[in-house]
């Protein structure tokens, strides 16, 4: 680092710095914690926001984590502040985690921009959580590193291996058909998760940890080292010793997130078979730092795009496989060589660019991280929908639909609520087929409220048996990235905000098109209209005190990134005033 670069000013000056009476009140109550004289002075300061939670199995580990991060922050002069903000377990959290992404968001950005921090290292696992702290961090705009937690080792069953999620799914479509016992099913829980860390699969945790190494936020490699491979604390440690050279860099998050990082990390989503959420949560990111992103940009960056990477629930493997086949890296190794990295150039942290972070990764396993001519889905990405139901949009994973439920045209059986989908699916007499399409409303932002992970509803007992293991489904819900099938997901405008969704009938026709993006029922405009007239005032989400009131209040749509709308846009780092 430069002479020059050294003399950026500390932000943390403005508490420890002065020798008054603040100076005083600062300094002296952080040294109740034992902290010398010389700690205060000159050095940066990093915050480590820590998400660790018994709650949030898969970010238990994170107290390990941030001693590693401490290491490498003190090796290189800086003096680390760890942190706590809301975590957000997806596994145990009622209703969903989503419903407090936004909280935890707006945790993190208070919690840096009010405290004596210079820069800050985001310790992110769970799904949720590497989007709520990039939003919360996004806001500030302070120099920032993403360390991840890893995802767990591979889960085990009968000898085989099986993915986090994926297998919950599968098994108990099996138990529904009476393919296996309960005691079977139950039976595979110790084997499913073995370790400390986040979904083996190429679920929302591993997508997220993926895009935070694509837009730049995180040292290479970061998204794919297991969570116990003691190579997952080395590269903790060397993210404590890089966010201490941003600080003298002024290397600031708004300089990473740019539109081109959000346009790489797109066309990396397609390769990896990423999840859904991701659509979501990066169009979140990208409005708290003034990026535009539009639905359509999933589209006109990931269509054509080869999935390479082999892993569950898309393909076969696992991440502990993506890791020791290369890792990111060579997923984009193999995207450059192809010439399908938009934009070599873009910033990482690392301040060098992705292309030249990743041109000369080693790709050890051809199988996992396939050859672009031999890749998993010829055509990745996810497929965004408009049409007469989802004016504002609507999207599928082609790589874990069927592919001869791409285009179908089906008879609408609907459901008008998940509690209505868990009672009427079990009804012998229901009279569905394979050809129909399960709708489900009012599971949306609002509607749920939070936008759980149900879309991807389980099909009639009566149909499995049968053998059927796919149908079209539509909602305003969410999936979860470990989940599979042909599953049309945040459809916009939801039912609750008055969405044509919510105006279904059970034996309307719907047509679904992924090729065309089209996605329509078979209704006059008039028909629509009048439907519309009939239910308006009739659906309104139940009124709820404390935070979900302010979340029915602000939450916006899906295309809109499920952010609050006080939320959108990047608030700055300056100090704010005294209290004393
Ligand atoms: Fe935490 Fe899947 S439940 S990563």
């Amino acid at each position: 680092m430069s002479g020059e670069q050294k003399k950026t000013p500390l932000r943390s000056a403005a508490w420890f710095g002065t020798q008054d009476k603040n100076g005083f009140m600062y300094r002296s109550w952080m040294k109740n914690q034992g902290i010398p004289d010389h700690e205060f002075q000159g050095k940066p300061i990093i915050g480590i926001c820590n998400t660790w939670s018994e709650l949030t199995p898969c970010n238990a580990h994170f107290r390990k984590l941030a001693e590693h991060v401490k290491r490498g922050i003190l090796e290189a002069g800086g003096f680390p502040v760890e942190f706590p903000v809301f975590s957000n377990g997806e596994s145990n959290l009622r209703p969903t985690a989503m419903l407090t992404r936004n909280l935890a968001s707006m945790d993190v950005e208070e919690s840096i921009r009010g405290n004596p921090m210079d820069a800050v290292v985001l310790l992110v696992g769970c799904d949720k959580t590497t989007p709520a702290l990039l939003m919360g961090a996004a806001s500030v705009d302070l120099p920032t590193i993403v360390v991840t937690g890893g995802p767990m080792l591979n889960g085990k069953l009968n000898g085989k291996d099986i993915g986090s999620g994926t297998a919950v799914w599968q098994l108990h479509e099996q138990a529904k058909a009476g393919a296996i016992t309960m005691h079977e099913f139950l039976s595979a829980e110790a084997g499913h998760s073995r370790s400390a860390g986040t979904c083996n699969t190429m679920g929302t945790a591993s997508t997220m940890a993926c895009m935070a190494e694509a837009l730049g936020t995180s040292l290479p490699h970061n998204a794919a080292i297991p969570a116990v491979d003691a190579r997952r604390y080395v590269l903790a440690h060397m993210s404590g010793i890089r966010i201490v050279e941003m600080v003298h860099e002024d290397l600031r998050i708004s300089r990473i997130l740019k539109r081109e990082n959000f346009e790489n990390a797109i066309r990396v989503n397609a390769a990896i078979g990423g999840s859904t959420n991701a659509v979501i949560h990066l169009k979140a990111i990208a409005g708290r730092v003034g990026v535009p992103l539009e639905l359509e940009d999933w589209t006109r960056i990931g269509k054509g795009t080869p999935t390479v990477v082999d892993l569950l629930p898309s393909g076969r493997y696992l991440m502990e496989e993506f890791y020791y086949a290369g890792g990111l890296p060579a997923v984009i190794r193999r995207l450059g060589e192809g010439g399908l990295i938009p934009n070599r150039d873009a910033l990482t942290v690392n301040g060098k660019s992705l292309w030249e972070n990743c041109f000369d990764a080693p790709i050890y396993n051809d199988e996992v991280v396939r050859q672009l001519d031999n890749p998993l889905i010829a055509d990745g990405g996810i497929c965004i929908l408009r049409g007469n139901l989802a004016p504002r949009g609507a999207v599928l994973k082609p790589s874990a639909a069927s592919p001869h439920l791409m285009r179908h045209r089906g008879r609408a059986v609907v459901f008008e609520d998940f509690d209505h989908y868990k009672a009427r699916i079990l009804d012998p007499d229901l009279d569905v087929d394979e050809n129909c399409v399960l709708l489900m409303k009012n599971c949306g932002p609002k509607g749920y409220p939070g936008m759980a992970e149900v879309g991807n509803m389980g099909l009639p007992p009566k149909l499995l048996a049968k053998g059927i293991t796919d149908m079209v489904r539509i909602s305003d819900a969410r999936m979860s990235g470990t989940a599979y099938g042909t599953v049309v997901l945040h459809v916009a405008p939801e039912a609750m905000a008055g969405g044509p969704l919510g105006i279904v009938q059970d034996g309307d026709m719907i047509q679904l098109d992924c090729h065309a993006g089209l996605l329509n029922v078979e209704l006059s405009d008039e028909q629509i209209r009048a439907r519309l007239a009939d239910r308006a005032g009739k659906a309104a989400p139940v009124q709820h005190g404390g935070y979900q009131r302010l979340y029915l209040d602000h939450v916006m749509q899906a295309d809109e990134g499920c952010d609050f709308d006080f939320l959108v846009g990047c608030r700055g780092s300056a100090v704010p005033k005294h209290s004393h």
